[in-house]
């Protein structure tokens, strides 16, 4: 199988570029976060505390996730419940962010995730993909952007949406958010020494599916 691993921070541009680069090079997407956040929204759900960790260990043991495709848009099953239009507020954002340094939360979702780049050429985006999850990946791709310009992205995002948001808040969120990914102690968000480092801070959406696709034609051949 041909796999691309793509990390970065929060609001980096990953899932958008991802989905690109998967039409454009025939690839199937996997994003990795909405995993996470599916079981966030499932403890959300329960009324556990992102603090409680032995609550949250529990109730992942019996959390069942998949991932169905519909016009090629990815969609989580949590379940047996579709909950895409449920895991995307700031909200499950932030307890995904705290329950996604459990241990026994990744073992969980690493493994799936193996398995599905075991069966598919996949496009997979996330935060330790090329670090631990596909660490032989022949195309590892590290994206990042200054924190006040995906702060910007994700604010044109929710407004698009009609969420009521504050820039300065959503700023604070992806700082606060880019520390304990990259600070927590297992498989914390870091650049693959492997990694290729695409820094989408001047650069359009296009420019960026472009430069990877560049990339993955060359490792191609
Ligand atoms: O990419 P995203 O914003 O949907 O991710 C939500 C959170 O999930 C993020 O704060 C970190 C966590 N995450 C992770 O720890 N590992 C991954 N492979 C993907 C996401």
């Amino acid at each position: 199988m041909f796999n691309v691993a793509i990390d970065g921070p929060a609001g980096a541009g990953k899932s958008t570029i991802a989905k690109m680069v998967a039409k454009k090079m025939n690839l199937v997407y996997v994003d990795t976060g909405s995993m996470y956040r599916a079981m966030a929204l499932s403890c959300i759900r329960q009324g556990i505390k992102a603090e409680e960790h032995e609550k949250v260990a529990q109730a992942v043991k019996d959390l069942n996730i998949s991932l169905e495709y519909e016009d090629g848009v990815q969609q989580v099953i949590l379940n047996g419940e579709n909950v895409n239009a449920y895991i995307r507020t700031e909200e499950v954002g932030n307890m995904t962010s705290a329950i996604a340094a459990y241990g026994e939360v990744r073992e969980r979702l690493v493994d799936m995730q193996q398995a599905i780049a075991r069966q598919k050429d996949v496009i997979m985006d996330g935060r330790d993909i090329g670090t631990c999850v596909l660490k032989d990946a022949p195309v590892k791709i590290y994206l990042t952007a200054a924190p006040r310009t995906r702060a910007e992205r994700r604010y044109l995002e929710l407004k698009e949406k009609g969420q009521e948001c504050d820039i300065d808040t959503i700023e604070k969120d992806i700082i606060d958010r880019d520390y304990r990914d990259m600070h927590r102690e297992i498989s914390p968000l870091k650049q693959a020494e492997d990694a290729i480092l695409v820094d989408s801070s001047d650069m359009t959406i296009q420019q960026v599916v472009d430069a990877i696709s560049d990339i993955i034609r060359e490792r191609i051949s």
